[in-house]
């Protein structure tokens, strides 16, 4: 495997991407300031949106707003969508293409009881025929590159991660992603190298490996061990839109000079005032305190600023307090 590879600028169906290392949808945490900063400071190949519900596009809930949300001055995004009926996938795919998005993905691992009751998320795999309606008629409502993310199966008594694929690869798919679990594993669990290394070889289209790549290393084994045509990287950029960078850096064999302290608290502030202009104050306050906690990972006094920064209430003290803690 050609490592340089995945640093430079790659054509997938209509998407043209700057390299091969994409930021992996988030929900909760992936919302427009996020992805910008993403995006400034590491350059992803991709950027992802948090999963969107299709019905509830379809139907055209004011809520999605906040999700549909771009900046003019982000990379390409990729929108990502779950659901299992082909005709709200296909609405709610035009939809994310209308307002911008340069990629469509549909969500085919997440484990939440929530969006696995309708049997969506990884729940659809048990369904691998749906999948690959769905995506048959995501690909005739849009022109953009369609994917789809996966994991190595469902659950641990089904490991169907080749045969979806094979599915998604005839329905047309651009290309995939696969999270390295199973539906029911949990992040302290192996990533299953194997398993994505066998989807890899099964299909003619683009695979996307993921699962616990924070570093050049961390990427490199993945790339190693799979044979996998790029990486997405998730819970690695929470607090660290650098990674992508340094990834690049250490595949390179380049200098990476990390970001000093202050650096890292002006990003931090940066994001926040981003979202109080989309969001206003009070939200913003909310949603920063979590964020920040991934910010102040290395800092001196971590433990100290995030039991602090979990009862502030407004700006002003916010700001001082990163002023204090990022120096
Ligand atoms: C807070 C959080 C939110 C996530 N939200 C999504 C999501 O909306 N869609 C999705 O496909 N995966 C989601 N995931 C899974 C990640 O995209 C990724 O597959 C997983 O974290 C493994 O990659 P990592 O080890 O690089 O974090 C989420 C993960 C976390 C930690």
């Amino acid at each position: 495997m050609n490592l340089q590879a995945i640093t430079t600028q790659t054509k997938i169906g209509n998407l043209i991407i700057g390299n091969r290392i994409l930021q992996a949808p988030l929900a909760g945490y992936s919302n427009m300031p996020f992805r910008l900063a993403c995006w400034e400071h590491g350059r992803p190949g991709l950027l992802g949106t948090e999963m969107i519900s299709a019905k509830s596009l379809a139907f055209a809930n004011k809520k999605n707003e906040k999700y549909l949300l771009l900046n003019k001055n982000e990379g390409p995004v990729q929108y990502q969508i779950w659901g299992t009926e082909p005709e709200y996938l296909a609405t709610a795919a035009k939809i994310c293409e209308d307002r911008g998005a340069a990629a469509i993905d549909i969500n085919c691992g997440c484990p939440v009881r929530k969006v696995n009751a309708s049997g969506s998320g990884v729940s659809i795999m048990k369904k691998p025929e749906l999948i690959g309606k769905c995506i048959s008629a995501m690909k005739k409502a849009v022109n953009i590159a369609v994917s789809a993310k996966i994991r190595i199966g469902p659950n641990n008594e089904i490991f169907n991660g080749v045969e979806v694929a094979k599915i998604i690869e005839d329905a047309g798919a651009d290309f995939i992603t696969v999270h390295g679990r199973h539906g029911k594993e949990s992040y302290n669990m192996p990533v299953r190298y194997e398993e994505i290394s066998k989807i890899v070889d099964s299909v003619k289209i683009p695979v996307f490996g993921n699962g616990n790549i924070v570093d050049g290393n961390t990427a490199k084994e993945m790339l190693d061990k799979t044979n996998c045509f790029g990486i997405m990287i998730g819970r690695g950029c929470m607090g660290n839109p650098w990674v992508f960078a340094k990834i690049k850096a250490e595949i390179l064999k380049k200098q990476w000079i990390p970001p000093s302290p202050a650096e890292v608290g002006e990003v931090l502030l940066t994001n926040y005032n981003r979202l109080i202009e989309i969001m206003g104050e009070e939200p913003a306050t909310r949603h920063i305190r979590k964020l920040a906690c991934f910010y102040s990972k290395g800092i001196i006094g971590s433990r100290d600023f995030r039991m602090k920064v979990n009862q502030i209430t407004d700006k002003q003290s916010f700001e001082s307090h990163v002023k204090i803690h990022f120096t």
